[in-house]
């Protein structure tokens, strides 16, 4: 019997157990074992191991985070851990190991797959496979992650909280929403929740710009501002000191933080998790290696892992000027 591996290092992204639900339910119909890996790369290497039935996973599909655990692991990025890590997966007799992760995992599971190939002989065979799952959805190749969509959903909800305080005092309000170095969740959530501002690590902003706006704005007589301000893009309490000197406005932050990462995932979420899962498995089952799932245009498809690794995938401006467009 083939028997495949499922792993979700690196950030957790509601959705995921969605995933893992999908990928036990067709491999083990199919006739495969399936082996979860506990606590992402660490716990591979600590060869921390548990088998997976139908009725393990039950009752997950509405629940965030990730039922097999996850954890940052530094071993992993050294070639001594990447040779570990596939030295184990060969030991267990796994044939095929299915990645849940963003970019960074995906990458680290390139590296394994190539690395296995690379050892020596009769280590070869190991395939790998990648399902993009992050709140990021900064995966080169594929339109969205799992987990996006509930991330943005939390995040927006949580913002039409803070917009009620903030026009209640005619405040500004500086946001801080999740993404790592790319502003794709800043920008989906800065369009849905009406933000006058939306700024990401990939386009340099200007103080004196946003002040002179804020003080047109002022005259329009608009009664609360919203900034929404990607992670990566530096100290957001820098530029609240900057603009209340600058305008005499009222500035307060908030930065969203972990919420953004957990609770139940949205049905968009969950569907897409269960068609990249199932899709993961049938891939398998026709002996297909070394593969990324992904989301076209509606479609799912898969690309070769190779393919998409150390590609960056770039943020659609057309939604920042939209935003940007309807902030008057
Ligand atoms: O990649 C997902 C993510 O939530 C990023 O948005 C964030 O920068 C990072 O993970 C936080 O990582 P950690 O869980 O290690 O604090």
């Amino acid at each position: 019997m083939k028997k495949i591996g499922i792993i979700t290092p690196g950030g957790d992204a509601s959705g995921m157990n969605a995933c893992i639900r999908a990928i036990v339910r067709r491999a083990v119909s199919s006739k495969l074992e399936v082996i979860g890996i506990i606590e992402g790369f660490a716990g591979l290497l600590k060869e921390k191991f548990i088998q997976l039935n139908l009725r393990s996973v039950s009752g997950i599909i509405n629940h965030g985070g990730t039922i097999l655990k996850s954890s940052r692991c530094r071993e992993i990025r050294t070639a001594e851990g990447l040779k570990k890590a596939a030295k184990i997966l060969k030991k267990q007799g796994i044939e095929s190991l299915i990645i849940l992760g963003g970019d960074g995992s995906l990458s680290a599971g390139a590296k394994i797959a190539r690395m296995d190939s690379g050892i020596s002989a009769g280590l070869s065979n190991l395939s790998v496979m990648g399902i993009p799952a992050s709140i990021d959805n900064d995966v080169y190749g594929t339109d969205e992650t799992i987990g996006f969509d509930t991330a943005i959903d939390t995040a927006v909800h949580a913002i039409d909280n803070i917009r009620d305080t903030a026009v209640s005092f005619n405040r500004v309000f500086i946001i801080e929403v999740m993404g790592r170095e790319r502003g794709f969740l800043a920008g989906e959530v800065g369009l849905a929740s009406g933000a006058e501002f939306i700024l990401v690590p990939e386009i340099k902003y200007n103080v004196n710009k946003i002040c002179r706006k804020l003080k047109e704005q002022q005259q329009q007589k608009k009664t609360s501002v919203i900034i929404v301000f990607a992670e990566g893009c530096g100290n957001l309490y820098k530029l609240a000191n900057q603009i209340s000197k600058k305008t005499q406005l009222e500035v307060r932050v908030s930065s969203l933080g972990y919420i953004q990462r957990g609770g139940s995932p949205s049905a968009r979420s969950r569907n897409l998790a269960s068609r990249f899962g199932d899709y993961a498995v049938e891939l398998i089952l026709n002996n297909r290696k070394n593969l990324v799932v992904v989301l076209k245009e509606g479609d799912i498809k898969s690309v070769p892992i190779d393919s998409i690794i150390g590609k960056e995938k770039k943020i659609d401006t057309g939604i920042l000027k939209l935003a940007n467009r309807l902030a008057v």
